[in-house]
């Protein structure tokens, strides 16, 4: 048996200079309920990110919020000095005031504190990739693209990416920076971004679909997956993912989880080919779900 890679899910070059391994890890779930505090399971957390870089996973998600502070302190603490080609990509620009709450904040002043605090938290000198978590809508977004353009030329970001956006608003922002990804909620039983994914893929911009898993609902057993699974021999959420990526060659599915044992499912998906006929099936099967939702 070939052995577990996140390399199996090919190569996409983050504009053009990035080169990740398209199935990358997500940093939310090191963190304790409502992404609030530290994790329950703290050693195991710890695990889990010293076997990323064994898997091949060489492109790993996080955020200023997400603790807040505890994910990226977390990296930092384990993972730092980085592997060769590592790149970790974070957010600011969402406040947290208790768990599970999300208060955007896109005052210049404050994007500057984010990127500042997390280059020092992160033990880096640049940040390669650095997504605005949200625009704030009490502040003019071009106000906050030129204070993130700024921070851009100083040489605090390389790359910038947004996060939860509409195809207008990456227009908007591209007269001040280069977009390099897009973050924005997307997996096989929610299509609401179907439209900036073509985008993104006529533009050759990184999609980084969020809760690629729809949180976990489509990895369990019992769920809308576990036929095709069985028939196949993989776990429900390795062939969520491998659906994902085959969907678009710009897909860099960020999975999270606190478990070692999950995260090697979740690789699994890299070295998962799916035939056009199960694609079809499973892209039917997510669209009738997702009609269902929106009822
Ligand atoms: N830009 C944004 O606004 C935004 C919003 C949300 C998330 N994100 C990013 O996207 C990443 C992915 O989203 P997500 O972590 O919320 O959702 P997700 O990847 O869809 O699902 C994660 C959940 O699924 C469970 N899970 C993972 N692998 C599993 C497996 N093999 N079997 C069973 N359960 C499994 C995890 O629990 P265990 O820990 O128990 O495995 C966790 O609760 C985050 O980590 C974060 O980096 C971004």
């Amino acid at each position: 048996m070939a052995p577990l890679s996140a390399a199996r899910a090919g190569t996409f070059r983050i504009a053009d200079e990035l080169p990740v391994h398209r199935l990358g890890y997500g940093a939310m779930r090191i963190t304790g309920d409502g992404i609030w505090g530290p994790p329950r399971n703290v050693a195991e957390c710890r695990r889990v990110l010293a076997r990323l870089p064994e898997l091949g996973i060489n492109f790993i998600d996080t955020a200023d919020s997400y603790g807040p502070y505890i994910s990226e302190d977390l990296l930092g603490e384990v993972l730092h000095p980085y592997p060769p080609g590592m790149i970790i990509a974070t957010k600011g620009g969402l406040t947290r005031a208790g768990p599970g709450v999300w208060l955007p904040v896109g005052r210049p002043e404050y994007l500057r504190q984010c990127v500042m605090m997390s280059l020092r938290r992160l033990k880096l000198d640049r940040l390669p990739l650095w997504q605005l978590h949200r625009i704030d809508p009490k502040v003019p977004r071009d106000e906050q693209f030129a204070c993130i353009a700024e921070m851009q030329r100083e040489g605090l970001i390389q790359h910038v990416g947004l996060s939860e956006v509409k195809v207008e608003e990456i227009e908007t922002a591209r007269r001040h920076f280069t977009v390099a990804s897009v973050q924005n909620l997307y997996n096989l039983v929610n299509r609401q971004s179907e439209e900036v994914l073509s985008y993104c893929e006529n533009e050759s911009i990184a999609f980084i679909p969020w809760f690629p898993l729809a949180a976990g609902s489509l990895a369990r057993s019992g769920g809308v997956l576990d036929t095709m699974a069985q028939r196949l021999g993989v776990t429900p959420s390795a062939l969520a993912l491998a659906w994902v990526l085959q969907r678009s060659p710009v897909m860099v599915p960020i999975p999270g989880t606190g478990q070692v044992q999950h995260l090697e499912e979740n690789v699994a998906a890299a070295g998962l080919t799916l035939s056009a006929e199960d694609f079809a099936a499973l892209d039917l099967q997510g669209r009738a779900e997702w009609e269902k939702q929106k009822r």
